[in-house]
C-alpha cells in the first residue's frame, strides 16, 4: 500500500475550495490536503516578498505533511510565488516534489473560448499588477487582448459572506461595469481569483449571457488529470483512498462554518500554525 500522500492544495483562504470541489468531481480516488491561511488572509494586496513567504511557508506545510505535489489554488500566490519557489526553492527542498499553479492552466483555456477576440480578466490587485496574465496569454493566445480590472474589495466581501447585501453588490456591480467599460466588446471574463466562483451566477446576472464568466476549477481539474497522466512517476506516488483533510491556519470552528456554507457540506478542520 502506498504511504499517505495527498495532493496538496493551498490558498490565502476559503477560494481554493471552488478548485478543490472541482478537482475532487473530477478525480476523485486521489487523497487531497487543503490548507487555508485564513490567519493571515487577504494576500491581494500584500506586497511581492510578503506573498512568496507565506507561500513557501504553506508549501513547507504541506511536504512536511507528506504531500509531493503541491497546486497552488490562489491567483495571487501563482503570481507571485510559483515561479521563485519552482527554481530556487525546490532544488533545495527535495528535486522530487512540484509545486504547480492556476495561472498558466487558465491562460491556455481562455483563448480558446473568446470569439471576439477580448478576454477580461476580474482578480486582485496583486495578481493584476503582476502582469501575470498579459504575459501569460500572450504566450498562449497572442492574437487575444487582455482587459484587467483589479477588485480589492471582493475577497473580503466574500469571505465575510457581504455578497447579498445592498454595499456589497455594489462594489461588486462597480468594478464589471470599469472592466467592461475598458472594451464593451469583451465576451469572455476570467474569474482570475479563486475565490470569485462563489459569486459566479451574481456576476453573470449583470453581465448578461452574451459574455461567458469562466472558473478556474473545471480548467484546474482537467489540467491536473492531464499532468498526472503524463507525469506516471508522480500519479503513482499519490495516495488513494478518497480522503480529505482540512487545514486552517485560523479557528478552526470559524473555517468549519465558513468553508461548510461554502461546499455545501460539514467538514472539520484541524488549526496548524505554519
Ligand atoms: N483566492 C486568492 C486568489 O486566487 C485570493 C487572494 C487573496 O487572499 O486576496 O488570488
Amino acid at each position: 500500500m502506498n504511504k499517505y500522500a495527498p495532493i496538496g492544495i493551498f490558498d490565502s483562504g476559503y477560494g481554493g475550495l471552488t478548485v478543490l470541489a472541482e478537482i475532487k468531481k473530477h478525480l476523485p480516488q486521489y487523497d487531497y490536503l487543503y490548507l487555508g491561511d485564513n490567519a493571515r488572509a487577504p494576500y491581494g494586496t500584500r506586497s511581492f516578498d510578503v506573498v512568496y513567504d507565506y507561500t513557501l511557508d504553506a508549501v513547507n506545510e504541506l511536504f512536511s505533511r507528506g504531500c509531493e505535489l503541491v497546486i497552488l489554488a490562489c491567483n495571487t500566490a501563482s503570481a507571485k510565488a510559483l515561479r521563485t519557489i519552482q527554481q530556487q526553492d525546490l532544488p533545495k527542498i527535495d528535486v522530487n516534489k512540484r509545486v504547480l499553479g492556476v495561472i498558466r492552466p487558465s491562460a491556455e483555456e481562455i483563448g480558446t473560448i473568446t470569439k471576439t477576440g477580448n478576454v477580461g480578466i476580474l482578480a486582485t490587485e496583486g495578481t493584476v499588477r503582476s502582469e501575470s496574465y498579459v504575459l501569460e496569454l500572450d504566450k498562449h493566445a497572442p492574437n487575444v487582448n487582455v482587459f484587467q480590472q483589479a477588485c480589492p474589495m471582493w475577497v473580503p466581501i466574500i469571505e465575510n459572506q457581504k455578497y447579498q447585501t445592498a454595499a456589497g453588490k455594489l462594489f461588486i456591480q462597480e468594478d464589471i461595469k470599469e472592466l467592461m467599460r475598458q472594451n464593451p466588446q469583451i465576451d469572455t471574463i476570467l474569474l482570475g481569483c479563486t475565490h470569485y466562483p462563489i459569486i459566479q451566477p451574481y456576476i453573470e446576472s449583470i453581465v448578461g449571457p452574451d459574455v461567458r464568466v469562466v472558473a478556474q476549477g473545471p480548467i484546474v481539474a482537467q489540467k491536473l488529470d492531464e499532468y498526472l497522466k503524463r507525469h506516471i512517476d508522480m500519479e503513482q506516488r499519490c495516495s488513494k483512498s478518497g480522503a480529505i483533510t482540512y487545514l486552517t491556519t485560523e479557528n478552526k470552528d470559524v473555517f468549519n462554518k465558513k468553508a461548510g456554507h461554502f461546499l455545501g457540506e460539514q467538514i472539520s478542520a484541524i488549526h496548524v500554525k505554519i
